[in-house]
């Protein structure tokens, strides 16, 4: 979909609201493992511009969707790459063979075992960063990179909404608008370090940014 129908489409006052378990199970039929709008091409360029060298890693993609950031590593030559996600509809369609089905805020894996932890467009789903930032800080080994994006919290000042369309209609999917100091104070209490920011625009619109990209880094050896 074009992002100026995409942006109309979010106006407040429309779509009925879902939480992202009951989006995500409708929505994931039609969810490519890929960027399907000019803000994921952005957003994933800026991810990759931002991500440490994955050749030899261990990566963790975490809201992993339907595999867009696993497909990522595995071309950028990471030793391994685990998918995890609270969606068993999303999860389902990711073609990793290492998935596991959980929330970000309680993940059931071993501390200091990533290199690098991925996680693209997913916790503007979560009402707090707190327990999640924790969780990431937590399974990153010392000298780890925690690569993070969200929708620029500007973009919900211009009135935007999440929403998607399918064959029974559009509908809104819940999202809290975190600001850069949340990040900022919830990465910190989790003791990681801010390491880099981009905050891509669309060229061809305003040049407001409609998405953050955050490196932390979990002090220690660099990786
Ligand atoms: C916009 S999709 C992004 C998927 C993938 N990261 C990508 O960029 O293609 C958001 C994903 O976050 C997942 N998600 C939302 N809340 C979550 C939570 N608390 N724990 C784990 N995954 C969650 C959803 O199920 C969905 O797969």
């Amino acid at each position: 979909m074009r992002f100026g129908r995409w942006l109309r489409r979010l106006r407040r006052g429309g779509p009925k609201t879902m939480t992202s378990l009951e989006a995500y199970r409708l929505w994931a039929e039609a969810y490519p493992p890929a960027p399907h709008n000019r803000l994921m091409e952005v957003e994933q360029a800026a991810m990759l511009r931002l991500m440490p060298s994955l050749k030899g890693k261990l990566v963790l993609d975490l809201a992993s969707g339907t595999g867009r950031y696993g497909l990522v590593a595995w071309k950028h030559q990471a030793r391994g790459a685990l998918a995890l996600d609270n969606s068993p509809d999303m999860l389902a369609r990711n073609p990793l063979t290492r998935r596991v089905l959980a929330s970000a805020e309680r993940l059931p894996l071993r501390g200091a075992s990533f290199d690098v932890v991925v996680c693209a467009l997913a916790l503007g789903h979560l009402p707090d960063l707190k327990d999640a930032l924790h969780e990431i800080a937590r399974v990153l080994k010392p000298g780890g990179a925690a690569l993070i994006s969200d929708l620029h919290p500007l973009m919900f000042c211009r009135g935007a909404q999440r929403t998607f369309t399918t064959a029974a209609g559009t509908f809104a999917v819940e999202h809290y608008n975190h600001l850069f100091s949340d990040y900022h104070s919830a990465a910190c209490s989790a003791g990681l370090v801010l390491d880099a920011v981009a905050e891509p625009s669309l060229e061809e619109r305003d040049n407001l940014p409609v998405v953050i990209v955050y490196r932390f880094v979990r002090p220690g050896s660099v990786i």
